[in-house]
């Protein structure tokens, strides 16, 4: 028992050691500042943070006003900050971002204000009791990060 716990953790410092990811066969980020590491992971917590509503909006969790609403805020403070992260210099592998968003700057920039429109919408519903259109402005967000990964992320490969 004890001998075996030691075997899972010196195998997951050698896999670190490695930077192997647990997951997948891509390339790892080289880059001194990290980037694309960054970026993803704000658009991890934002999928995270976005979940649970999805849940009320699909009528799989109980809605309750306090805790959406913190959702909600929590996923505003979010929705700016992934795009400091695409800089001039970061298209480089692992990213899956398409060239689009380097070469269609101005769309890319449209995309992230229509998206952070639809999010404080979504804040000020949630600050309401009216569940139709809190499940409304939780749709149109959930459209607006398809609407540009549609745009400017490639199709998962893997
Ligand atoms: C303005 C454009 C834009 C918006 C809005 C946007 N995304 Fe993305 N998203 C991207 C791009 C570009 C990537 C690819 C990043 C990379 O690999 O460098 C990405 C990557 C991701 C990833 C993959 C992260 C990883 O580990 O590879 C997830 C998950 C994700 N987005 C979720 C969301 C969710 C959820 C929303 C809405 C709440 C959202 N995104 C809104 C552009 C956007």
């Amino acid at each position: 028992m004890i001998s075996k716990r030691w075997g899972m953790q010196v195998g997951l410092v050698v896999a670190v050691a490695l930077g192997v990811s647990a997951c997948s066969g891509e390339p790892p980020d080289t880059h001194p500042d990290q980037p694309v590491t960054k970026r993803r992971a704000v658009f991890k917590e934002m999928v995270q943070t976005l979940e649970p509503m999805g849940m009320v909006a699909r009528g799989r969790k109980d809605y309750q006003a306090a805790e959406f609403l913190a959702s909600a805020v929590a996923l505003e403070q979010l929705a700016s900050k992934p795009w400091a992260y695409f800089t001039a210099d970061s298209n480089y592998p692992p990213t899956k971002a398409k060239p689009a968003v380097w070469d269609k700057p101005g769309e890319f920039k449209e995309a992230q204000q229509s998206f952070e429109v639809q999010v404080a919408a979504l804040v000020q519903a949630a600050k309401g009791t009216d569940l139709d259109a809190i499940k409304a402005s939780v749709s149109q967000v959930q459209q607006s990060c398809k609407a540009c990964h549609d745009s400017f992320r490639k199709v998962e490969a893997n």
